[in-house]
């Protein structure tokens, strides 16, 4: 091999995609040319496309379709939305404002959903080892517990008692299973996870956002870690429009609490500083 091929090779193996194939004048996704794809395919389709490989099933994309856009926004009292509003007024641009936002979609706020995929599936393992749903929930919930910590991913809201999204959600995910679409056994699961929580404790722990765009990600297939991107994915729509109201607004350097507020503050009292 000539050193000039060598080299060719070497450049050409860098990255290895299953993604895109692209020439002069030429791009495909999965094989499929981009310009049969146009005005064919609808963006949910295209990240089913992307992340999995095929193109979802009407019944899919109608599934997937309803969990991104459930997501999309939950006011400035969510930390994401609050922080790209905070970054707009600090001069920042949108991708800037887009980038500080989505940084936040982690285990707690928006994230949860990935550790949610896991927990379902940890507890149909359970399931299709012939434990009832109950104990198989609460075994499940025990085991999670006894390796995490005591809150459980997808469960509890800090302002909704019942959060209006996740019932409609579930619904359609029955509605899918009572066509055969999907096996809608993650729904069962949730339910009950639900149940015993907020017997558990008294009071309602519901199935959050996270929690039941979760349901749909998991009897879709998703793997639990792309839980958390097509949250992302689904949050940065409402992001990208806070941001930009903001920057429309024209507010400057605004905080997050109105400037007559002050934290609470627990330190030393007022003293000197010692001579050194
Ligand atoms: C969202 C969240 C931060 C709200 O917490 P919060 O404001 O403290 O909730 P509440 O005031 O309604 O309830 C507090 C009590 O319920 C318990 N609780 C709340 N969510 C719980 C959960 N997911 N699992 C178990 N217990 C939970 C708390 O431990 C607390 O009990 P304590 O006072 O004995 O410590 C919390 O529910 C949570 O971390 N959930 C998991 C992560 C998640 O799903 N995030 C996505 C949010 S949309």
């Amino acid at each position: 091999m000539s050193e000039a091929t060598s080299i060719d090779s070497q450049a050409a193996n860098w990255w290895q995609t299953d993604i895109i194939d692209m020439r002069p004048g030429e791009i495909r996704y999965r094989g499929y040319p981009i310009e049969e794809l146009i005005g064919r395919v609808s963006f949910s389709d295209m990240v089913w496309l992307m992340t999995r490989g095929e193109l979802p099933s009407p019944e899919q994309a109608k599934l997937l379709d309803a969990a991104l856009m459930s997501a999309v926004d939950h006011g400035p009292q969510a930390p994401s939305i609050a922080i790209a509003r905070m970054a707009m007024t600090c001069g920042g641009s949108l991708n800037n404002a887009m980038a500080s936002a989505v940084n936040v979609l982690d285990d707690i706020h928006g994230g949860a959903g990935e550790q949610a995929v896991e927990l379902y599936q940890a507890i149909l393992v359970r399931l299709d080892g012939g434990e009832p749903l109950e104990k198989a929930t609460e075994q499940g919930l025990a085991s999670w517990k006894e390796q995490h910590g005591k809150i459980v991913p997808g469960f509890g809201h800090r302002f909704h008692p019942v959060d209006p999204r996740a019932p409609r959600l579930l619904e359609l995910v029955n509605e899918a299973a009572s066509r055969n679409e999907i096996n809608g056994r993650c729904a069962g699961i949730a339910r009950e996870i639900e149940r015993q929580l907020s017997t558990a404790k008294g009071k309602p722990i519901p199935l959050n956002i996270d929690g039941a765009t979760a349901v749909i990600y998991a009897e879709l297939g998703f793997p639990a870690a792309l839980a958390r991107g097509l949250f992302c994915l689904s949050r940065s729509v409402g992001i990208l429009a806070h941001a930009w109201e903001q920057q429309c607004q024209g507010g400057r350097n605004k905080g997050p609490m109105p400037k007559g507020w002050l934290w609470d503050y627990r330190g030393q009292s007022q003293r000197p500083v010692p001579e050194r």
